[in-house]
């Protein structure tokens, strides 16, 4: 994924060009991490350009935001409608949508009080973000040899941009020992997450992914995916999982925004179950993609159309109600 260069960007209230869209060297969250964002998806359905639980994402960006006391200019419903605005100046059908709150230029100490909290909202076109072919296939990983955030240490509940060092870390390393990913352990040494994706596994017909006490952010993704697969009649459990259990589990998935729902075909070069998608994966990333592409009724009020003229707009509080 490269940039296109062109558009606008939403910052503080104003919709600037792409190539202006720019900070001082000097901003505190340059050199501190000072920053937490969101990654959401709009997707284009026969219905119209529709986001993906957009409410869920601007409630976790505003938890983050509260989490590391930072008081935005502009309040969760202002950020929201920036959003739409933004993917309409840029008359996008499908695309990305990064809203990040952050703080900004003014001195350089730790201290982040002085320095004021800006908001922007960029949008892009992205696309399968491990490649089309591993939404079929699967994708290789490994367990990472990097830990997740130990508790009471970086707060994993915060979609913080300081968080993402570790995630880079992970995913670097898996990268370059020829993997598309890396699944990490927290500090206790129980399945954790991947660098920017939720994980779940299956076994005997039972789904099962870590708890939010595993240093996982919350993912929206793996909250839907949850639900979905009730619905399916699937029993989901979240619970502490040991390391081994992915060696033997019959099928795994990753699930979050960018990775959409992800199967996995090997941990540490020992295949899962036959080593390609297995039925019950297969069945959620039906439902999944059944839903976001807009094919099946939207039950859970997780659409929030983007354009005029096209169906109402899913209301907050069905959507944002689901989102943990
Ligand atoms: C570390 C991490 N875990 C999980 C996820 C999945 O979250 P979501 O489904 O809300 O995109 C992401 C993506 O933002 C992530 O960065």
């Amino acid at each position: 994924m490269s940039f296109s260069g062109s558009g606008k960007i939403w910052m503080n209230g104003a919709l600037v060009d792409w190539a202006d869209a720019r900070i001082h060297i000097a901003s505190h969250v340059v050199h501190y991490g000072s920053g937490v964002f969101e990654g959401a998806r709009c997707y284009d359905t026969p219905r119209g350009s529709a986001c993906f639980r957009l409410d869920a994402h601007m409630r976790r960006l505003y938890d983050s935001s509260k989490i590391y006391r930072m008081e935005p200019q502009v309040d969760q419903g202002a950020l929201t409608a920036a959003v739409l605005e933004t993917i309409r100046a840029n008359a996008f059908k499908a695309c990305y949508i990064r809203p990040i709150i952050y703080r900004g230029y003014h001195a350089l100490g730790v201290n982040p009080f002085p320095c004021p909290v800006d908001a922007a909202v960029l949008t892009w076109e992205w696309g399968a973000y491990l490649g089309q072919d591993a939404l079929e296939r699967g994708v290789d990983v490994r367990v990472a040899s990097w830990a997740r955030a130990a508790p009471n240490t970086f707060p994993t509940l915060a979609k913080t941009s300081a968080n993402y060092a570790n995630s880079q870390l992970i995913k670097m390393e898996a990268i370059t020992e020829g993997y598309s990913e890396g699944i990490a352990l927290d500090t206790f040494g129980y399945l954790s997450e991947g660098s920017g994706q939720n994980l779940f596994i299956v076994r005997d017909n039972m789904v099962y992914t870590p708890p939010l006490t595993a240093s996982i952010l919350p993912g929206i993704t793996r909250a839907s995916v949850i639900t979905l697969a009730r619905d399916l009649g699937f029993t989901v459990l979240e619970e502490m999982l040991p390391r081994e259990l992915l060696y033997i589990a019959d099928e795994a998935f990753f699930a979050g925004t960018a990775v959409e729902i992800t199967p996995i075909r090997s941990v540490d070069k020992i295949a899962i179950g036959n080593g390609r998608r297995g039925p019950i994966t297969e069945a959620i990333q039906q439902a999944f993609f059944d839903v976001i592409n807009g094919e099946t009724p939207d039950r859970h009020g997780w659409l929030t159309y983007v354009y005029p003229g096209q169906p109402l707009q899913a209301t907050a509080a069905a959507s944002a109600a689901k989102s943990v």
